[in-house]
């Protein structure tokens, strides 16, 4: 059972050695630290038997980019492909799309249109395609095509869980 959790200076290693081992290139640690230290910025780990599992961040932009408006944006989840399919990925969309919907009643998303993982696990918010393109903001995409989606704050009485959530992490 995995545990969602905000992450800690401590978690660096963890979260760097998940981007390896799934391939990614793993980020500055410079700017993971001041991803951390960012108020306006949420980044989350997975711990299972004390050990980093996954993790995720949201980014805040605050200027628009063509289709792309200023605002919350989820970033880069990442789980450890040993633990993928077990809703480590979806639990941490989750923890950020609740602090995203605090504050603010659209959460936005890009992604490489080829990525059918993600895509999938993030269909159950309800995110809705907005524009494709080459580029958004700073983010390009191998093969050239990104998606731009949005998934709004689910209204008062409407289930916030996933809509594949059928059993407990
Ligand atoms: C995308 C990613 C984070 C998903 O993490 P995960 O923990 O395996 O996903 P979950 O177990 O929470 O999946 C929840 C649902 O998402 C969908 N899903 C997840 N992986 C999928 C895949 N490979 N193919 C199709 N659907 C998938 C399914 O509907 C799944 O529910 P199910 O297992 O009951 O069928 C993981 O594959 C990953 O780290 N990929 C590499 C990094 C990456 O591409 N990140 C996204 C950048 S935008």
């Amino acid at each position: 059972m995995a545990t969602v959790r905000p992450a800690e200076q401590g978690d660096l290693p963890g979260i760097l050695d998940t981007d390896r081992q799934s391939g990614r290139i793993p980020l500055a640690t410079a700017a993971l630290a001041a991803a951390l230290a960012d108020p306006n910025r949420l980044v989350v780990v997975a711990e299972s038997g004390g050990e980093v599992v996954g993790w995720g961040k949201t980014h805040y932009w605050d200027c628009p980019d063509g289709p792309a408006p200023a605002g919350h944006y989820l970033g880069g989840v990442t789980v450890r492909p040993s633990q993928r399919r077990q809703r480590v990925g979806a639990a941490l969309t989750a923890a950020r799309l609740h602090w995203i919907w605090d504050r603010t009643p659209d959460a936005w998303y890009v992604v490489n249109a080829v990525n059918t993982a993600s895509i999938g696990m993030h269909s159950a918010w309800g995110f809705v395609e907005v524009a494709r393109a080459g580029q958004f903001h700073t983010t390009t995409f191998d093969g050239g095509t990104g998606l731009l989606l949005r998934a709004h704050r689910p209204g008062r009485g409407l289930a916030q869980e996933p809509a594949f959530r059928r059993r407990a992490l």
